[in-house]
């Protein structure tokens, strides 16, 4: 698939991808989702890559939200289907990738901006981001995951207060939130995130992976986190990274993992 909307580059073990509309303020249209979705499987099945990082060009936002010129004039059932699709093809997608996937919020993360970089398994932003739900200022609600995340992140009273003013918090109170773990100068932001990929690297990718899926038990209906745990836990055991790295250390040595 050719890509319009979005760079990807593959470097080292780092996938990265750029939403790349900045006249737009990146805001996800139709074509750009169904183009984030390729690239994230396509990074997700390459085993050489160990982590992916998501940002917006430009130097004012990472997503400015759904686009609203393209959903306008939708009826009740295409509203339906439009969260339904997204949330299936990239937001809950995301959220259940193997490999770990880490926001770069470097500007205005908004409605499925934000509810996009709460999907990643984590988020980390620059000093000039500003973040919010601000769906039912235009009279609709978060609908791409956002009314589930938010509140799992930085809990239901914060969550509420953010969507029911459809106000924007700054990166340090984002911070303060929980919502992000780092704030740094837009200078810093790759350089931060390079680091915390590469201690991620330096782990077994196998575990990473049954690590995710066991954290996302906890809030999948129906499922019990705590028997996932176990059934991942057990099955590590199996594995040729469990085999490295208990050796390595009780041999006094640095693992390194086949990732298998
Ligand atoms: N959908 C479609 N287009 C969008 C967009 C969105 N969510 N957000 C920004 N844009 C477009 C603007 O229409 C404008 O396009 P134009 O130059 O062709 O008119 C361009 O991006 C630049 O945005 P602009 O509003 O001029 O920038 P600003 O600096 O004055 O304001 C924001 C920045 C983020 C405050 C403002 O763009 C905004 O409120 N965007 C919508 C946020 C939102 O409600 N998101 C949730 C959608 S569900």
């Amino acid at each position: 698939m050719n890509f319009e909307n979005i760079l990807v580059d593959n470097n080292n073990g780092l996938g990265t991808i750029t939403i790349n509309r900045p006249k737009k303020l990146n805001a996800l249209n139709k074509a750009t989702i169904e183009e984030l979705h390729h690239a994230f499987k396509n990074l997700n099945e390459d085993k050489s890559v160990k982590v992916i990082l998501i940002t917006g060009s430009g130097e004012k936002a990472f997503v400015a939200g759904a686009d609203i010129s393209e959903f306008a004039h939708f009826s009740v059932q295409d509203g339906g289907k439009l969260a339904a699709k997204g949330q299936e093809i990239l937001f809950d997608f995301v959220e259940n990738l193997s490999t770990p996937v880490i926001a770069l919020v470097n500007g205005f993360a908004l409605g499925g901006g934000l509810e996009l970089a709460m999907a990643c398994h984590f988020r980390i932003a620059s000093d000039n981001a500003k973040m919010g739900l601000p769906e039912t200022s235009l009279g609709v609600i978060p609908g791409y995951g956002g009314t589930q995340r938010l509140p799992q992140l930085i809990g239901k009273g914060k969550a509420m207060e953010l969507i029911m003013t459809a106000g924007m918090i700054s990166a340090d109170e984002a911070k303060e939130y929980g919502l992000v773990n780092y704030v740094v100068t837009p200078e810093d932001l790759f350089p931060l995130a390079e680091r915390l990929a590469g201690k991620i690297m330096r782990n077994s990718s196998v575990a990473i992976s049954k690590a995710i899926n066991a954290v996302n038990a906890n809030f999948k209906d129906g499922v019990n986190g705590f028997n996932t745990e176990i059934e991942q836990f057990g099955a590590c055991f199996g594995t040729a990274d469990f085999k490295e790295g208990t050796t390595a250390f009780l041999e006094k040595r640095k693992a390194t993992f086949p990732n298998k």
